[in-house]
C-alpha cells in the first residue's frame, strides 16, 4: 500500500538537492569555463613570439596625448604590448590576465623596455575591479559584457576608459578573428555601452581591410 509518510522525507531531501545544485551550478560553470580559457590561452602563448607583436594597439599610440596621467589598468592584457607602452608614457600600470603565460611574457616585455608594470592572473569571470581607482582604463580585444558596469565604477571622476574590439561586421566579411558572436560588438553597442559617460571618440570602421573594429574613448 502507498505510504506517503514514507515518501515525504525523500521529496524534501530532492528539493534540498536540487535548491543546492540551483546556487552552485552557475559557480561551477564559471569556474569550469574559465579554466578551459586558461587552457586555451596559455596554449596560444606558448611560443618565444609575441602573438599579436610588441607594438602597441595603433589607436591607442594615436590618442595616447588625450588621456589623462596616472594610475592605468590594462584589461586581458595578454602579452603587454598596450600595458608596456602606457608604462613608457609615463603611466603607473596594473594589468591582468587569465593566461600565466601571457603574464610572463608581459613582465618580460617590461623588462626589456626598462619600465615596471604590475602584471597579475585574474579571470576577469570572477575577479573584482577595485572602485574608483583608475585614470585610464585600456581594454583591447577583449569583450565580456557583464563587466562594463565594473569598468565604470574601477574609473575615477574624469577617467577614461579607452576600447577597441571587433564587430560582427568582422565575420560577415570573412575576415580573420573570433567566430563566436558573443565575442563580436554589434553595431553602435560599444557606444551605447557608454552612453553614460562622456564619448570623447567613437568610430566603427575595416582597418586596412583586415579587420572590422569599433573604437572608443570616453571619460567617466
Ligand atoms: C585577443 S587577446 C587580446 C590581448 C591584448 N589585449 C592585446 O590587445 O594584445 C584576448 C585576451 O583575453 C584574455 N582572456 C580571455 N578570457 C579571460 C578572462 N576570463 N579573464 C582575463 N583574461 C581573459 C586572453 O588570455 C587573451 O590574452
Amino acid at each position: 500500500m502507498y505510504n506517503h509518510k514514507k515518501y515525504i522525507p525523500y521529496s524534501i531531501a530532492f528539493l534540498y538537492i536540487i535548491s543546492i545544485y540551483n546556487l552552485i551550478a552557475p559557480y561551477l560553470f564559471t569556474l569550469y569555463a574559465g579554466e578551459q580559457d586558461k587552457l586555451f590561452w596559455d596554449k596560444r602563448y606558448e611560443t618565444e613570439a609575441y602573438i599579436f607583436g610588441k607594438e602597441p594597439v595603433e589607436f591607442l599610440r594615436e590618442h595616447i596625448d588625450i588621456l589623462p596621467g596616472g594610475k592605468a589598468l590594462d584589461i586581458a592584457m595578454g602579452e603587454g604590448r598596450n600595458a608596456v607602452f602606457l608604462a613608457k608614457n609615463g603611466f603607473d600600470v596594473d594589468g591582468c590576465d587569465i593566461s600565466e603565460t601571457a603574464i610572463k611574457k608581459a613582465q618580460e616585455l617590461a623588462k626589456e623596455n626598462s619600465v615596471n608594470i604590475n602584471a597579475f592572473v585574474a579571470d576577469l569571470e570572477t575577479y573584482k575591479l577595485p572602485e574608483n581607482t583608475y585614470d585610464v582604463i585600456a581594454c583591447f580585444y577583449y569583450l565580456q559584457r557583464d563587466l562594463i558596469p565594473q569598468i565604470k565604477q574601477a574609473l575615477k571622476p574624469g577617467g577614461m576608459i579607452i576600447y577597441e574590439t571587433y564587430t560582427i561586421e568582422n565575420w560577415e566579411r570573412g575576415l580573420e578573428g573570433p567566430k563566436n558572436k558573443d565575442y563580436l560588438l554589434k553595431s553602435n553597442e560599444l557606444l551605447n555601452f557608454f552612453r553614460d559617460l562622456k564619448i570623447i571618440y567613437y568610430r566603427e570602421l575595416v582597418l586596412n581591410n583586415k579587420k572590422a573594429v569599433a573604437s572608443l574613448i570616453a571619460k567617466k
